[in-house]
Order: C-alpha cells, then sequence, then structure tokens
C-alpha cells in the first residue's frame, strides 16, 4: 500500500510518502523557522500564506522524485488536528482536493497519535508502552496499548514542555525557535550553578507545571550583568533543561512503573533534545524496560508519521469521507 502524508498543522509544511513494503520513501519538510524568526514565535496568518505557497510544490516534488501516478496512490492521510485551524486547513483542503481527482479514501490524524506512532518507524512497538508526548504544544503521559487504544495518565496544568524550553530561550536572548538552540547552549554550560524549580515534584497525580520556571528564569537573567557572556547563557541553559528533563523523567518512569509497562517512548519535538534522551536511554536501561530513541526528524513535525498512523487506520478499515473536519483542539482520547 502506499499512503501519502500531509502535515500542516503549525510551522512546518510537509509531505511523505509511507510503502508499506518498502516503509517511508520521502518525508519532505519546508520549514517555516525564518518567516516566524523575526516575531519571535509562530505567526498564524503567516504559518497558514506560507503552507499555502509550499504545500503544492512539495506534493508535485514527492510525485515527480517516486515516478508516481494519482493511481498509484492507495490513499491519502491528513493531520485534522489539533493545531492552528488556518494552517490546517490548508492540509485537509489540498488533501480533500488530490482524494477528489483521484477518487482516493481519506483518513484525518489526530497530530498527538501521528508522533506516538513515529515510534514505530524505528522499530515495531513494543506494547503496551508509556509514551511521553512533549512538543510545543503538548506534555502528556498517554498509555499505549495499540493502534487507537490510548489512555491519558496526565499532562501539564500550564505551559507545555517545547514551551518551557522557547519561553527560557527567548529571556536569553536566543533566536527562535528556541529549544533546539537552548540544547545546543546547554552542552556548553556548566552543571551547578544556578537551580531552577521541579514543580509538583511530591504530587503523587501525573501533572506538569511548566510556568513558574519561565519566572524563575527571568528573575536570573534580571541580576546577570548585561550584556550577558556566553558563559552565563550557556549555565542558565544548562540547568533550565536539567530542571525540565529531571522531571519530564520522573513521571515518565513513576507512570510506566504504575502501569507496568516493558517499554516507554518519547514523542514530539521536545524528544529530539540531547538530554532528554540520554536521560531516558539511562533510565530505560536501570529499570530494564524497552526505549529506542527515534530519529531527530521523526520527533519533530513531519508528514511521515502521519502516512504512517494513516496506513495503521486504513489496514484497519478505518477512513473518512469528504465531509472529514479540522479542529484546533481536542484530547486524543475524545476526538472521534
Ligand atoms: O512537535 P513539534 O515539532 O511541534 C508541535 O507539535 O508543537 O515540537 C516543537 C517544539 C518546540 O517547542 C521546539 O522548541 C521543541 O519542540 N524542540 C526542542 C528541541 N527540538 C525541538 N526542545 C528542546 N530541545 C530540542 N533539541
Ligand atoms: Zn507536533
Amino acid at each position: 500500500m502506499k499512503i501519502l502524508g500531509i502535515e500542516t498543522s503549525c510551522d512546518d509544511t510537509s509531505v511523505a510518502l509511507y510503502d508499506s513494503d518498502r516503509g517511508i520513501v520521502e518525508n519532505l519538510v519546508s520549514s517555516q523557522a525564518d518567516l516566524h524568526h523575526h516575531f519571535g514565535g509562530v505567526v498564524p496568518e503567516l504559518a497558514s500564506r506560507a503552507h499555502l505557497v509550499n504545500l503544492l510544490p512539495l506534493v508535485d516534488l514527492v510525485f515527480k522524485r517516486q515516478n508516481l501516478q494519482l493511481q498509484q496512490l492507495d490513499g491519502v492521510a491528513v493531520t485534522a488536528g489539533p493545531g492552528l485551524i488556518g494552517a490546517l486547513l490548508v492540509g485537509l483542503s489540498t488533501a480533500k482536493a488530490i482524494c477528489f481527482a483521484g477518487r482516493l479514501p481519506i483518513v484525518g490524524i489526530h497530530h498527538i497519535e501521528g508522533h506516538i506512532l513515529a515510534n514505530a518507524l524505528a522499530a515495531p512497538l513494543v506494547l503496551p508502552a508509556v509514551v511521553l508526548v512533549v512538543s510545543g504544544g503538548h506534555t502528556e503521559v498517554i498509555h499505549v496499548r495499540g493502534v487507537g487504544r490510548y489512555e491519558r495518565l496526565g499532562g501539564t496544568l500550564d505551559d507545555a514542555a517545547g514551551e518551557a524550553f522557547d519561553k527560557s530561550a527567548k529571556l536569553l536572548g536566543l533566536p527562535y525557535p528556541g529549544g533546539p538552540e537552548l540544547d545546543r547552549w546547554a552542552g556548553r554550560g556548566r552543571p551547578g550553578r544556578f537551580h531552577f524549580p521541579r514543580a509538583l515534584a511530591r504530587d503523587p497525580r501525573c501533572v506538569f507545571s511548566f510556568s513558574g520556571l519561565k519566572t524563575a528564569v527571568r528573575l536570573v537573567v534580571e541580576d546577570l550583568p548585561k550584556p550577558l557572556q556566553d558563559q552565563d547563557v550557556a549555565d542558565v541553559c544548562c540547568e533550565v533543561q536539567e530542571a525540565i528533563t529531571d522531571v519530564l523523567v520522573d513521571r515518565l518512569f513513576e507512570a510506566a512503573r504504575h502501569r507496568q509497562v516493558g517499554a516507554v517512548y518519547l514523542a514530539g519535538g521536545v524528544a529530539a533534545n540531547s538530554r532528554l534522551r540520554a536521560r531516558t536511554t539511562e533510565e530505560a536501561a536501570r529499570q530494564g524496560l524497552h526505549f529506542v530513541p527515534l530519529e531527530p526528524i521523526y520527533c519533530t513535525d513531519n508528514a511521515a508519521m502521519i502516512a504512517y498512523a494513516g496506513w495503521c487506520h486504513f489496514v484497519a478499515g478505518h477512513q473518512d469521507d469528504l465531509t472529514l473536519d479540522s479542529f484546533a483542539r481536542a484530547a486524543l482520547t475524545s476526538w472521534r
């Protein structure tokens, strides 16, 4: 089966092709980072317009590179939500047009399900598992028993982990998108010079809170001599990253213990973070749990995960029709 995947939920335009005999054969991502850089964050209207400009050329490129005809496709999978509604609509309308023209089945994918199932692109999932979904808009712990069998164990009460990285990076004057920048700077930092809060550390619930972290970072940054010296920036980054990964790793393994699963996974853009990957690898080895870090390209937004999730749904007999709508917000467990 050949499934075309389309992802336009935020600021990356992506088109991929999943071939069930060969795996992911295309995964093109056109980043809008340069466009939003100037504003220090994603501007929704600009994102929609950039998707409009970028999406069809990417679709064309996939067809050309694979020497593919519309009739050779078996279906189209598209992110239906959650995300920026205008941005999602560009992907959804394009997917519908392709399906209408080629009389192809369409399936809408929940963005978070895409991130979770991306882990199966590396190796078959070991299930049941606990998955930590950490991105710019989400921080959730999900118990996964199979495709479509998800239970939300907990999540953030305020900011997402990606937001905590991005806002801290912004306070330090690092360019957008801040998460990967902060990761790079942290590598040169000296541990132990600052201490940032681990909110709700003793809370028995599976919950996170990152809103206090940015205030703590702001206070530290205000106290530092200006202009900020590189070593100061690196030292703050190192401890911010440590504070965020500490709570993420703690809650992930606590949930795994509670549910007695044999495997843990990371998903979403923050899963690309070098320290989070290293800490999760160490802790999984210590506890005898299965964990394979995903290639960073499959952590951040990409259409490969959407094409693959679409294939899983088509195989299970699920599909939508051309009345499929996009949605800005809806939990993975309550959508559909
Ligand atoms: O999944 P994603 O690409 O988009 C959303 O669905 O939100 O996640 C983007 C988030 C951003 O907050 C970005 O800063 C963060 O993931 N991110 C990272 C790293 N790479 C991406 N955060 C920390 N370290 C990284 N290496
Ligand atoms: Zn995402």
